[in-house]
């Protein structure tokens, strides 16, 4: 078996992020996470966090999108593809945060590479060594990992992934806010450079585009990315999205979750919305509850589809949805991990 500690490059050793002053978060791997009877994660999570790291949600999983989308997503990944998850290699995720979502995968999908990615060198550097903290046997996995846009510290490395997780943000940043401050990064996105067709751009979903677009030279054959998109807009605009780029899409799963930093992103779509986007919508938690209830995942699109348009009665605008929030109500939203392919050339 290969010694991770053997094969981190220089780009992947962490360094100076032990010298920071460090908040952390613990979690249980099987009631936080759902998971039955994890065997490759540690039973406490033991997470540390930078000042730019994006924050689990430990205390309240019902905000979290580790456990309540990417951990039941790689969970359908399997239930939908099991002999392409038996043989999953190398699984990547970008903007990784605090690297939970990467240990789930670990737990889940069980990748002999795991790559990780985020903006900033002490979040990517307390990343991993969360990851190696938390997993019973760290040289078990090979990690990479690198800091910068999307999979562009992978520019050059010849790395191709079987499947590439993301959870993007969409919000515009505000002129007042740079993407160093805090956890700017985790909600707003600086403006793009590229081509965005203009579906997407009309709801937000600039930085998920231009991840398609990078993605699709670093995806090995047959490989796949799992989208995680927060729900404000309708389903079918996220997939012709997908089609606008020349992607193949299927609604992997539909769920929801209650708005987490509630102030800043609804007042950021009601913001987006008045500046002639969306439009978008929230939900009260209790509709989602409920509407969700006893249901089994949602794991088609023709579900999740369905389940959208009963829902549809419900929806909440955001100046509206900001106003509940602030009289003290739960505000949520639905959340979909779009599973893309690039479409065949020719
Ligand atoms: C909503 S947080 C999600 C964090 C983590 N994946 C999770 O689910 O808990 C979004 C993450 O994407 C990162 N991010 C934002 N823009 C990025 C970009 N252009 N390239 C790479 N990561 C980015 C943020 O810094 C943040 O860690």
């Amino acid at each position: 078996m290969s010694d991770a500690a053997d094969l981190l490059t220089a780009d992947d050793s962490p360094a100076g992020a032990f010298a920071l002053d460090l908040a952390s978060v613990e979690v249980s791997a099987k009631t936080f996470l759902g998971l039955a009877q994890p065997s490759c994660l540690t039973d406490t999570l033991r997470l540390r966090l930078t000042d730019q790291c994006y924050l689990p949600k430990g205390q309240a999983p019902m905000q979290d999108w580790v456990a309540r989308v990417a951990c039941p997503a790689f969970l359908a990944y399997r239930h939908a593809h099991p002999e392409a998850a038996a043989v999953l290699k190398r699984f990547c995720t970008i903007g990784t945060g605090a690297g939970l979502d990467a240990l789930a995968a670990a737990e889940v999908l069980k990748p002999a590479v795991i790559a990780i990615t985020d903006l900033h060198r002490a979040v990517v550097d307390q990343a991993m060594a969360n990851i190696l903290a938390n997993l019973k046997r760290p040289d078990s996995v090979i990690l990479r990992s690198g800091v910068g846009d999307l999979l562009t510290p992978f520019d050059g490395s010849g790395l191709r992934f079987d499947l590439i997780y993301e959870n993007l943000p969409n919000i515009p940043l505000p002129a007042d806010v740079s993407l160093d401050d805090g956890q700017a990064s985790s909600s707003f996105i600086a403006p793009r450079g590229e081509a965005i067709p203009p579906l997407a751009r009309d709801y937000l979903l600039d930085l998920h585009i231009a991840f398609l677009l990078q993605a699709r030279r670093c995806l090995s054959p047959g490989g796949a990315v799992l989208c995680s998109i927060g729900g404000r807009l309708p389903l079918r605009a996220m997939l012709r999205s997908f089609a606008a780029v020349d992607y193949r899409a299927e609604i992997l799963l539909y769920s929801w979750k209650i708005q987490s930093e509630a102030e800043e992103v609804i007042g950021g779509y009601a913001e987006a919305q008045t500046r002639g986007h969306g439009p978008f919508h929230f939900y009260l938690a209790e509709d989602l509850d409920a509407a969700f209830a006893g249901a089994a995942p949602i794991r088609s699109t023709r579900e999740a589809l369905a389940l959208e348009s009963a829902l549809a009665s419900k929806r909440i605008d955001p100046a509206s949805a900001l106003k509940l929030h602030r009289a003290g109500r739960t505000i949520g939203h639905t959340a979909a991990v779009i599973e893309g392919r690039p479409a065949a050339v020719g």
